[in-house]
């Protein structure tokens, strides 16, 4: 199907257990279909296994690398091992530094833009503390608030959670952060800080912004067994991704409000970049069906998705 025999993609994830990515994952899996063929593998965290994976499948004669690498700081090192190679790479969801992507021309990235998601996120908090005076529940015109943050040194934790801020306060909100942790992006993971945090703050919390959704909706367990939704008082909770289950959240009322991050589209983009690339071709916006910036970047849009809470 308009590919020859010898020509595969590897893919190398840095960890399968991270819901979002495993939809990219879905997404890269689907596209090879019927088309050039794909090995995904999993580094489970470890950046030495990544290294090991991608050495693998230059010796196997891989055309194209699709990398989510573990730790984006090791991404020149990765660049350097596959230009030696003549193997291109794509990498996407963590941002390799622009150094290390202006290293060889067969290098792209397909990612969110960061700094949108942070920005959505906080005009939904925004527009609901605005809106519901109660929310302020000490009464002081200020908003006392908690944040959940993913990954130290990934983009989307860093830019995500510094324009969440900056947002609220140019709305006009005033702060207090009460308190701030770092996770590895999992649900478990929030329902741990979230409750670490009520037994030091409890109720003086009245607002939580996680850097994505099962981290918010880790919290939101905490929060309901400390007697929040069901009945009891609503507290809002934003997170970031629109998984399939933060949309459940969504629905039922406990989740705030997210940011839909496409990861569909972000799997697709990857795939057919690298197809182009194992080919031999420059990829085009036209054959790959989107616009590469600065040679080669291709950033899929982020849209804001309010859930039935902030409908009320
Ligand atoms: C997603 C997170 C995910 C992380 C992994 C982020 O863009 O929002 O859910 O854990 O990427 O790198
Ligand atoms: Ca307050």
């Amino acid at each position: 199907m308009g590919s020859s025999d010898d020509v595969k993609i590897g893919v190398a994830i840095y960890d399968f257990e991270d819901s979002f990515i495993a939809e990219v994952r879905d997404a890269i899996a689907v596209c090879s279909e019927g088309d050039v063929p794909v090995t995904i593998v999993d580094a489970a965290g470890r950046q030495q296994t990544q290294n090991e994976q991608i050495e693998q499948f230059i010796k196997d004669g891989y055309s194209a690398i699709i990398v989510n690498s573990v730790d984006r700081t090791a991404s020149g090192v990765i660049i350097e091992k596959c230009r030696q190679n003549d193997v291109p790479l794509v990498f996407f969801n963590r941002e390799p530094v622009k150094d290390d992507m202006a290293k060889w021309d067969k290098v792209y990235y397909v990612g969110a833009d960061a700094v949108d998601s942070g920005v959505m996120a906080g005009r939904i908090m925004a527009s609901y503390w605005l809106s519901h005076p109660e929310a302020d529940r000490n009464g002081d015109g200020r908003m006392q608030f908690v944040i959940i943050r993913g990954e130290t040194g990934h983009q989307d934790t860093e830019l995500r959670t510094e324009y969440f801020i900056e947002t609220l306060l140019s709305a006009g909100i005033m702060l207090d952060k009460l308190h701030e942790d770092t996770t590895r992006w999992r649900r478990e993971e929030g329902y741990d800080v979230m409750a670490s945090f009520l037994n030091r703050s409890g109720d003086a919390i009245e607002a939580v912004f996680a850097n994505n959704d099962d981290l918010a909706l880790g919290a939101i367990e905490a929060l309901q067994e400390r007697g929040y939704f069901n009945g009891g008082d609503f507290i809002p909770v934003v997170g970031i991704d629109g998984t399939p289950t933060g949309r459940k959240a969504l629905e039922n009322g406990t989740l705030l409000g997210t940011v839909f991050n496409d990861a569909e589209n972000q799997g697709r983009a990857a795939y057919r970049i690298a197809k182009e690339l194992a080919e031999g071709r420059v990829p085009t916006e036209e054959v790959i069906g989107y616009s590469i910036t600065d040679d080669r970047y291709v950033w899929i849009p982020y849209s804001p998705l309010p859930g039935k809470a902030a409908e009320e």
